[in-house]
């Protein structure tokens, strides 16, 4: 068992249901069920579901903020909150089942004081040095926190703890061109962008969804075939990836399969309603529906 700290500076009350929006009208539908929400938080109930330890740590404010630790205890990970003056914010996500469609409307997040920002850091410091590994993961919640990665970066390089992020935006490209980049990233296809920038990072898998994803790592270049299943709710599929790849490579499997049971997790999570709620027997279920392709320099 490892200890993982999350850290999901912009994460959310997500209120989950089911059943087909029509706009402009009145839509009625089953009962909403609230989730921590965010990328950190996401990957963090992946790693609680595969028995370590994960401190959660991120922004959360008002009662919204205390429904968000109440929701991050009962998935099983110890919450580290730093406590804003802004209520955390919330979303409310519909999957259709039949179609497999997935409709979500989100708040913008709230901007966080120059003093949690400070605390938020100071926690850092003190906390990084227990974890085997620090993954961040989504958004910032304001522009004013877009060194905040950077600098996290920074305090793991300085502890030695291996830091992997799953970023996109000001945010990331802060976070790539600063003196400690990432040692890995999983961008979209749609976040990969132009391509360039990610150079620094170590360590990069590119996915698109139920497509091959393209693997660039120290020991080769690879093409990784994810499981064909019948999607319902692909959000949540690449903080899946990252968590079941985080927990493979902890746990001493070879890289092919650290990239088949990373591949499955995803997969598995996309054939279902709900988010980051797969366990393990649900990824070895398909595991051998993945292949794993080297591919000549
Ligand atoms: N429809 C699908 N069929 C099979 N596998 C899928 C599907 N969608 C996702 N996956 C698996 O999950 C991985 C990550 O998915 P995707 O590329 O959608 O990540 P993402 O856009 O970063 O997701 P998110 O940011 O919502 O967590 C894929 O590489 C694949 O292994
Ligand atoms: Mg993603």
């Amino acid at each position: 068992m490892a200890t993982i700290l999350t850290l999901t500076a912009n994460p959310m009350i997500d209120y989950l249901t089911t059943g087909r929006i029509v706009a402009d009208s009145v839509n009625r539908l089953g009962h909403f069920t609230p989730l921590a929400g965010g990328k950190g938080l996401n990957m963090g109930r992946v790693l609680a579901r595969h028995g370590h330890r994960v401190i959660a740590t991120g922004f959360a404010g008002g009662t919204e903020g205390d429904l968000l630790a109440d929701l991050t205890a009962a998935d099983g990970m110890e919450p580290a909150f730093i406590t804003t003056a802004a209520r955390t914010r919330m979303g409310f996500i519909t999957i259709d089942p039949e179609r497999g469609g997935c409709t979500s409307v989100l708040e913008h997040g709230s901007p966080v004081t120059t003093a949690e920002l400070g605390t938020m850091m100071q926690q850092m410091r003190a906390m990084v040095s227990e974890a085997d590994l620090v993954l961040i993961g989504g958004s910032v919640p304001h522009d004013t926190c877009n060194g905040l990665y950077r600098q996290v970066l920074d305090i793991c390089a300085l502890e030695k703890v291996t830091c992997w992020v799953d970023a996109y935006g000001a945010v990331m490209d802060e976070a790539l061109i600063g003196a400690n980049p990432p040692a890995f990233a999983k961008p979209n296809k749609e976040e990969y962008g132009k391509g360039r920038r990610w150079l620094p990072c170590r360590e990069l898998h590119l996915s698109d969804g139920g497509n091959e994803l393209k693997i660039r790592h120290p020991e080769g270049r690879f093409r990784v075939k994810p499981p064909k299943i019948k999607t319902i709710n692909p959000v949540g599929s690449g903080d899946c990836y990252v968590a079941a790849l985080a927990h493979a490579r902890l746990s001493g499997m070879t890289l092919i399969d650290q990239l088949r049971y990373a591949a499955a997790a995803g997969a598995a999570n996309a054939a279902r309603v709900d988010i980051a709620r797969i366990s393990p027997a649900d990824i070895r279920a398909i595991i051998d529906q993945v292949d794993v392709t080297p591919v000549k320099e």
